[in-house]
């Protein structure tokens, strides 16, 4: 059986690849990962990390690609490799434009399609933007859906998709997290290891604008008003990010902007930092697996197994609850202790091998 492993972006690597890795171990199984490359330098490093060697990429990426541009020319470059490929079975992670692309190629041309991390919503079509479309429409065109939680299942049986086409695997992120945890890891960036580190990442297009900026702004001020504190911010290089946060953020002493980490190193910065500010899905689902605290700079989540559990708050793209919530954080022990417990609500690193266990059935 031919099973095509779809790749676009980064988290899409870094949740596929357990499932890539797990699939190439099946005797019943011929593995083809195919890779768009909606983004290039960030898809590769993931790649890399894990070993996995595309075997069609499709180099997709342009500067500032429009969603209408990139959604048009995935569809077709895709149609192409389906038609020649002829796979079985189909797989994509997530809510990218590559994800909700390869579902509608592969209806069109009637291949079953796996939708790993299926049945996330926030029920609001604007927030996130684009991605709860493209994980809706997913949906709808989807045969397997690997809900990561039982919540996520809830969410796909809400919208009348039956039962046995859902199987509860958990978040294959913690697969990925608990392979890489495990090793010896090095952050490459020299720190001031008598400051507490404050890691941040965002990237997310609802906030692009003035959203954004008022971010940035309070990232400025809290670095201002606590000169013990350190904030490392590797910067997202969709450029509506990377131009403001170098413009606001560049010359601040205690704010070291960098390059998009490479997985191994940014997992070493989790691991070191005190607090995290984020607005990443994968952030979200990997920091309480080890026990740092997470802010989101969103108004709403379509993870919300975490916050539930007290250790993800939601501050919105907001200067000021972004600044109470992280001066909170850092001068209250207690509230600190509260939000810096290790759960996973996400996964137990089996996801891979339940994913494989369904395929397993119909294949073989
Ligand atoms: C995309 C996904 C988003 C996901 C995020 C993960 C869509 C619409 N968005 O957002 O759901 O959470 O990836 O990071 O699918 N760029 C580079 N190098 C790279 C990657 C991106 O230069 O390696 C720049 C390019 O100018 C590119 C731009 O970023 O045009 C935007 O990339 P795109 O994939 O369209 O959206 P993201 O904002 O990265
Ligand atoms: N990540 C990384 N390097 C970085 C920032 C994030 O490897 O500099 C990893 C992080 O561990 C997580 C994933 O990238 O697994 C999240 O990707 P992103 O925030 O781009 O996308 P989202 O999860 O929001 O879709």
């Amino acid at each position: 059986m031919k099973i095509m492993c779809t790749v676009g972006t980064r988290p899409e690597a870094i949740k596929m690849a357990p499932v890539i890795l797990a699939l190439k171990q099946q005797p019943w199984a011929e593995v083809r990962v195919l890779a768009t490359a909606q983004h290039r330098h960030m898809l590769d490093q993931v790649m890399t990390f894990f070993g996995i060697v595309p075997d069609i990429d499709l180099n997709i990426m342009k500067p500032n690609q429009t969603l209408t541009e990139l959604t048009a020319r995935l569809l077709l470059e895709l149609d192409k490799v389906l038609l020649e490929e002829k796979p079985d079975v189909v797989l994509a992670q997530g809510d990218t434009t590559t994800v909700f692309a390869m579902a509608l190629a592969c209806f069109y041309r009637r291949i079953p399609f796996g939708h790993v991390e299926a049945g996330l919503r926030t029920w609001d079509m604007q927030n996130p933007f684009p991605e709860e479309a493209n994980r809706v429409l997913a949906g709808r065109l989807t045969r397997w859906h690997f809900a990561p939680t039982e919540s996520s299942k809830a969410n796909l049986l809400r919208e009348g998709i039956p039962d046995q086409d859902i199987t509860v695997t958990g978040n294959t992120v913690i697969d990925a997290l608990l392979m890489t945890a495990a090793k010896d890891l090095t952050l490459g960036i020299d720190l001031d290891d008598s400051k507490r580190l404050i890691l941040v990442t965002s990237h997310r297009r609802e906030n692009f604008g003035a959203p954004f900026r008022e971010i940035c702004r309070a990232l400025k001020t809290l670095a201002e008003s606590n000169s013990d504190v350190q904030i490392l911010y590797p910067v997202h290089p969709n450029p509506n990010v990377k131009d403001v946060a170098y413009e606001v953020l560049g010359n601040t002493p205690n704010i070291i902007l960098c390059e998009p980490l490479d997985y191994a190193p940014f997992i070493a910065a989790m691991k070191k930092a005190y607090l995290i500010i984020s607005d990443s899905g994968g952030v979200q689902e990997e920091a309480p697996a080890l026990g740092i605290p997470v802010l989101v700079l969103r108004d709403e989540t379509e993870r919300p197994e975490a916050v539930d559990m007290g250790v993800v708050k939601l501050v919105g793209p907001n200067h000021d609850p972004i600044l109470k919530e992280a001066q909170t954080l850092l001068d209250n022990p207690a509230a600190y202790k509260a939000m810096a417990r290790g759960v996973s609500p996400y996964g137990d690193g089996k996801g891979a091998e339940r994913i494989v266990a369904v395929l397993k059935e119909y294949c073989v």
